[in-house]
């Protein structure tokens, strides 16, 4: 079904590279949505992080939380949170506020190495389903306070929660989206010593698993799963794990897969998106043009993708088809930044995208 529907997306720069990657996206959506013959996106720029900070008091203003609710979907850059000011650095930081805010509770993170790009395992293609919304974030487990605790100055104390609610939540993402790849599912866990907690996590996904048949499961301990992903991240399909094991494994995945640069993700709820690329704010790159957009553009793409899906739109799925074949033409003709072996500057690789655009 084809919708014309206009889209009103948010877009929050962040700090560090974000006023790099992020406007470099903006200008590649906008290219792919012309192409594909769908309504211009109708953009709204959002205050938040450093600069938020200085012009309204806080890194998460009130008004970008009220202004996010009603778009259809936003695109949020990295923030440097440990270089804020006090109180500011001791808060929550800005994306786990907008996370924890609008329960964005799935963390989709696909690795996936590009033809011509500088992949240590050649042929990864995998996704890692991570929960969003508890596990080992203390921050993420309390309604109020931060969920670490310091009795005295020399003892620090945090704890960790696992649910089958959220669990049960996060495996069907998991298996849901296995159904559409190659129908293969690995838990990963620490069941051999956090019993309890990640015993739970392991066995809930079993459970959700006898409702997929064709989809096979297995399932590693963490520690065995970084191995067999640093030898054999092609032999993986989907993955699905708790908040802090998802957020190591997908730095580790989107290394094998050619770069922290391309790792894309997506944060959603049944009715909110957050784009947001896997990797940080690097402010020992920011501002020389350096950056690799990459991972920011594709979480674009999936953001396209999860509305295409959200309202049925084919033509809001071309242009996300449109910018992933762009990325891929400009990667495999080598125009690409340094940290996959190129000399091509953040913007140059997005006016190629951009012209590549036009030619897939
Ligand atoms: C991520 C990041 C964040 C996290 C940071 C920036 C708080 O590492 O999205 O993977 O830990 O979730
Ligand atoms: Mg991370």
């Amino acid at each position: 079904m084809t919708t014309d529907k206009t889209y009103r997306l948010a877009v929050l720069n962040g700090d560090g590279i974000g006023p790099e990657i992020v406007p470099a996206s903006v200008k590649i959506l906008d290219a792919a949505v012309a192409a594909a013959g769908a309504p211009a996106i109708a953009w709204q720029e959002l205050p938040l992080g450093r600069a938020a900070i200085d012009t309204h008091g806080t890194a998460v203003p009130d008004e970008t939380l009220e202004a996010l609710d009603n778009v259809d979907g936003w695109l949020l850059g990295p923030h440097d949170s440990a270089a804020y000011p006090e109180p500011h650095k001791s808060l929550l930081n800005p994306s786990g506020t907008i996370r924890k805010h609008f329960g964005l509770f799935a963390n989709i993170r696909p690795a996936k190495a590009f033809r011509g790009g500088n992949a240590i395992v050649e042929g990864t293609d995998l996704v890692i389903v991570r929960e969003n919304t508890e596990g080992f974030y203390a921050d993420r487990n309390t309604f109020a306070g931060t969920g670490e605790m310091m009795p005295t100055p020399d003892v620090a104390i945090m704890h960790g929660i696992i649910t089958r609610a959220a669990t049960t939540r996060i495996a069907h993402e998991a298996f849901k989206l296995a159904m559409t790849r190659d129908k293969r599912v690995t838990i990963v866990h620490k069941a051999n010593v956090l019993k309890m907690t990640t015993g739970l996590f392991r066995d809930v996904c079993r459970d959700v698993a006898k409702e997929y048949p064709e989809v096979s499961v297995n399932d590693f301990h963490i520690d065995a799963a970084t191995v067999h992903l640093v030898r054999r991240a092609n032999k993986f399909d989907v993955i699905v794990t708790e908040n802090m094991f998802g957020d190591i494994l997908s730095d580790l995945a989107g290394e094998v897969a050619g770069s922290l640069g391309i790792a894309p993700s997506i944060n959603s709820s049944d009715t909110h998106a957050m784009a947001q690329a896997s990797h940080g704010s690097a402010p020992d790159i920011a501002g020389k043009n350096i950056a690799n957009p990459i991972a920011m553009i594709l979480s674009s793409a999936m953001l396209l993708r999860w509305l295409g899906a959200k309202f049925d739109d084919a033509q809001i799925l071309a242009a996300a088809d449109k910018v992933e074949a762009a990325v891929d033409l400009a990667v495999l003709e080598g125009t690409v930044t340094p940290d996959m072996g190129g000399t091509t500057g953040t913007s140059e690789f997005a006016d190629a995208v951009v012209a590549a655009v036009a030619r897939v």
